[in-house]
């Protein structure tokens, strides 16, 4: 491998997945739609959805606190703290500062939300090794949190049955011992945002009865357009990254892949000539929880043993706006 030295490593995972569990025979109650057809068509048997009491802060102070623990530091060691989620309990202040009160953190620490949809994740990843390069910050803390339960249409069966709730947080600090992020590539299209989209609730179609009545503030997809654009950018990136890095996909221990459908990932792995053996997949759990399935995903493959000391591993995203992008750590 002929890869730059990394100037910055994730030293800690977490997750909280709520405990609530909705299955694909709940959905067979709520809209027509089989637990076949979703099984075969997305590979999601359940996910998780939290209580109407418990909103992305709540997931994400829990995620936060633990990966702080594991970290073996306090909320006082917190220089930055990004938040990612497409689901804010309120609009106004930014989900990072009410995180930011929630832990503890508020002493010397700045923080701010940035979204990108499901990308989110890897884009706040390459932020805080902009952070840390830049001598702004020794621990940054990335909390990921969705409730995507609360912009679901649960009557339209095409998006309906993809998603799910939690969050997840991880700590990133310089690098000491040649681990941490190898090479980063992300992109955006704006010209393909109306492929995935909450209409109304903002300033361009503030909230009216009608437009309540309609769900015209939930989320809409076209997904077959999304599904061919998330298999082509996906791979695209981690190609991309993998060059970059002078790494072949035979060096890749494990790719750990946004994770929306099984068909997605299964395509994706194929164009970046990784086999499936080598893939972490834990959508048929919690479907698509947007930001913070890698961070998720991450967490549950290092508890699992299939990310260690030394592990090269891949990530790719893809979400709304569009946005998608990969990022290859050394761990
Ligand atoms: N149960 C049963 N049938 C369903 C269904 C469901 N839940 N959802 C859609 N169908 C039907 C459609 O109405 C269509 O019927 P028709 O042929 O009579 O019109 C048929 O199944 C095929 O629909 P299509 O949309 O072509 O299915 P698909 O194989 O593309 O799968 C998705 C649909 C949504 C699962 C798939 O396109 C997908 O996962 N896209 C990506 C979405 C995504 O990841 N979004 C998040 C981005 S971060």
């Amino acid at each position: 491998m002929t890869t730059r030295k990394p100037l910055a490593s994730i030293s800690a995972t977490a997750r909280f997945l709520p405990d609530n569990v909705l299955t694909n025979a709940d959905l067979e109650r709520m809209v027509d739609t089989s637990d076949a057809w979703i099984r075969e068509r997305t590979g999601i048997l359940e996910r998780r959805i939290a209580p109407p009491e418990m909103g992305v802060v709540e997931m994400g102070k829990r995620a936060a606190q633990r990966a702080l623990k594991k970290a073996g530091l306090t909320p006082d060691d917190v220089d930055v703290l990004i938040v990612t989620t497409a689901t804010p309990d309120r609009l106004l202040p930014a989900t990072a500062c009410e995180i930011q009160a929630a832990i503890g953190a508020s002493r010397g620490c700045y923080a701010y939300d940035l979204q990108a949809a499901c990308t989110g994740f890897l884009y706040a990843l390459s932020a805080a090794e902009g952070h840390i390069a830049a001598g702004q910050a020794e621990t940054v803390l990335l909390v990921a949190t969705e409730k995507m339960s609360v912009i679901t249409n649960w009557e339209d069966r095409s998006s309906c049955i993809l998603f799910g709730d939690g969050a997840g947080a991880v700590v990133v600090q310089p690098s000491r011992n040649g681990e941490g992020m190898l090479s980063s590539h992300h992109s955006s299209n704006g010209d393909l945002a109306p492929l995935l989209i909450r209409r109304a609730g903002g300033g361009a179609l503030p909230l009216t009865p009608e437009r309540l009545h309609n769900q015209e503030h939930m989320m809409e997809m076209s997904g077959p357009e999304i599904f061919k654009a998330a298999v082509k950018s996906m791979a695209g990136a981690g190609r991309k990254v993998m060059k970059d890095a002078g790494v072949t996909a035979d060096d890749i221990d494990i790719l750990v892949p946004h994770q929306a459908n099984i068909r997605i990932i299964e395509s994706t792995a194929r164009y970046a000539r990784i086999p499936m053996d080598r893939v972490f997949v834990n959508l048929q759990h919690y479907g698509n929880i947007s930001s913070a399935t890698i961070p998720v995903g991450l967490d549950e493959a290092i508890e699992g043993g299939r990310i260690g000391p030394g592990s090269v591993v891949l990530m790719t995203a893809f979400g709304a706006g569009l946005t998608w992008g990969a990022t290859l750590v050394r761990w």
